[in-house]
Order: C-alpha cells, then sequence, then structure tokens
C-alpha cells in the first residue's frame, strides 16, 4: 500500500506566509502520530492568493498556520489503511 503523500508549497508566496516552517513541524506531527508518509515540498501551482497551500494525497488545502496544518494532517488518520499506522505498542 503506498504512503499518503504530502506536499508542501514553498512557492514564495506560501513560504513568505510561513509554509518554511511546516515540513519540519509536520514531520513531527507525523512521527508523532505513527504516521509513515512521504513529505515533498512543492513549487508555486497557482493557487497564491489562498495560501500557503499544502495537497494531501493531491487534496489542497488553505493551511494558514500551524494549527490548520495539524488539521489537515489528522485527516490522515481516518483515511489511512491500518498498513501505513505505525502506531507503538507501548
Ligand atoms: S507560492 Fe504557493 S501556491 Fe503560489
Amino acid at each position: 500500500m503506498p504512503k499518503p503523500v504530502i506536499e508542501i508549497c514553498l512557492g514564495s508566496s506560501c513560504f513568505a506566509r510561513g509554509s518554511n516552517r511546516y515540513p519540519q513541524a509536520a514531520a513531527r506531527w507525523l512521527a508523532a502520530h505513527g504516521i509513515a508518509a512521504e513529505l515533498r515540498g512543492r513549487r508555486c501551482r497557482k493557487a497564491c492568493a489562498d495560501g500557503p497551500i499544502v495537497a494531501i494525497d493531491g487534496v489542497e488545502h488553505q493551511v494558514p498556520d500551524l494549527e490548520a496544518l495539524h488539521r489537515a494532517l489528522a485527516s490522515l488518520i481516518d483515511a489511512a489503511p491500518q498498513s501505513v499506522i505505525q502506531r507503538s505498542r507501548a
């Protein structure tokens, strides 16, 4: 089963609005929730007015801040099959 793909726009407009903080924040959130995903940067897709933009499996989300990033990533918890969720067993 392929991992979900998370693409964070690092174009100049999204970057200036804070998307530069998102790769590290997303990696931390995914690790904390035990979700294996492919995390990528991407170039501007001409949705700058709505940015920062984060696409999850091709679905674009408006992500104005870290709280919104976490909400967008949380969609993976319900959508992901168990095979991509690697929860630790304590
Ligand atoms: S810079 Fe992100 S959509 Fe244009």
